[in-house]
């Protein structure tokens, strides 16, 4: 039964994204649950365009940052709303070694790899199939990455389920296997404002992440390696803490990040999906849950957001007006045989389940 009242609906036109690439067939696919609340989704690069969710009041409000149509995908996007992979976030000096053979990847941000090279799965056709399932109605996205595809070993194949539940969940499940030895870190990359969508900054958002530990990072944003304490810094967030509070500082991870742009490492048991995170907007009333089966959380707080994307309804995304909490392996984690590994062998099935939930 929809109880919310939909006066700010996403304008999005099914048209702005209706086209072909490469030969294949690119839409905008809508999602709406029991209750009313409505994802668009495009197969192009995955990417979640809008999602509009109930305030206090119940009115529905569109709550990740984005463009009204494809073209502007095409040019300069930080990620918004995208599926990321082969590998989400840096690989150091996009190199790794495989039964010791060594790979280069292409350096696309400064010395670094990010998040699946120069055409990373954000950027790619997807299959589509709309599917209904117990649920919520669901939209399946399939994915084959050649050997050699940015340079990375094996032919990878993916799937991608993104459900929107009768519980208010976006839920995303994924999956992958290999015919030879890689590895792999696929992960979401929407900014969120629970507020009003990225037309303010989330700097008043309270934000709760269960993890006693972080992975410091280098200069270049690379880990150093080190799980470190959260216990009487800034990164402790394991009471809810809004997160423009402990910003301002000299704290040299800070520096590096020019603020929050690290990889949390979750407190959670086994390898079943747990609540590990949530954000709570004061003036909408909005909270939003997030449960992973992974063992990281990436939680960047949209620090090179400068005002130069300008979104939907025309809306300019000024500093730090989104937040990500894209779960995951531990960033270049080829390279530390101390983290939890990403290697996908043939005859093994990747998973990882992540569920933003609204409530
Ligand atoms: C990274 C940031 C990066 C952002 C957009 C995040 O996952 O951690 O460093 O700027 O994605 O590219």
């Amino acid at each position: 039964m929809n109880n919310y009242v939909c006066s700010s609906k996403a304008q999005i036109k099914p048209e702005a994204f209706h086209r072909t690439i490469d030969g294949s067939q690119v839409d905008l696919y809508t999602l709406t649950n029991l209750n009313g609340l409505e994802a668009n989704i495009t197969n192009y690069g995955g990417l979640v365009v809008s999602l509009m969710v109930p305030d206090k009041n119940g009115k529905l409000g569109d709550v990740v940052l984005g463009y009204d149509n494809l073209n502007d995908y095409f040019g300069s996007t930080p990620y918004f709303g995208a599926l990321i992979g082969r590998y989400g976030n840096r690989i150091a000096k996009g190199r790794f070694t495989i039964n010791g053979v060594e790979y280069q990847l292409a350096l696309n941000d400064g010395v670094n790899s990010l998040h699946g090279g120069l055409r990373g799965f954000d950027k790619v056709v997807w299959q589509a199939e709309q599917v209904d399932s117990p649920d919520g109605p669901a939209l399946k996205l399939s994915y084959t990455s050649k050997e050699g595809e940015e340079d990375y070993p094996g032919t990878l194949r993916c799937t991608v389920i993104y459900t929107l539940t009768t519980k208010n969940e976006l839920k995303i499940e994924y999956t992958a296997e290999t015919d030879k030895p890689t590895f792999i870190n696929l992960t979401h990359h929407s900014y969120f404002n629970l507020k009003d969508g990225g037309a303010s900054d989330i700097l008043g958002h309270e934000l709760m992440i269960k993890a006693s530990r972080f992975t410091p990072v280098d200069k270049d944003l690379i880990p150093t390696g080190e799980l470190r304490p959260v216990a009487g810094t800034r990164f402790d967030f394991n009471k809810p803490t809004a997160i423009g509070v402990r910003l301002a500082s000299e704290d040299e991870q800070m520096l590096f990040a020019k603020g929050y742009d690290h990889n949390w490492v979750l407190d959670r048991q086994g390898e079943d999906l747990e609540l590990v995170a949530s954000v709570y907007e004061p003036v909408s009333g909005r909270c939003m849950e997030v449960l992973t089966t992974e063992p990281g959380m990436q939680f960047y707080c949209g620090n090179f957001l400068d005002g130069t994307n300008k979104g939907k309804g025309g809306t300019v995304y000024q500093h730090r007006t989104g937040l990500c909490l894209e779960t995951q392996h531990f960033p270049d984690s080829p390279n530390h045989p101390n983290f939890p590994t990403t290697e996908l062998k043939p005859g093994e099935m990747y998973t990882q389940t992540t569920v933003y939930r609204f409530l």
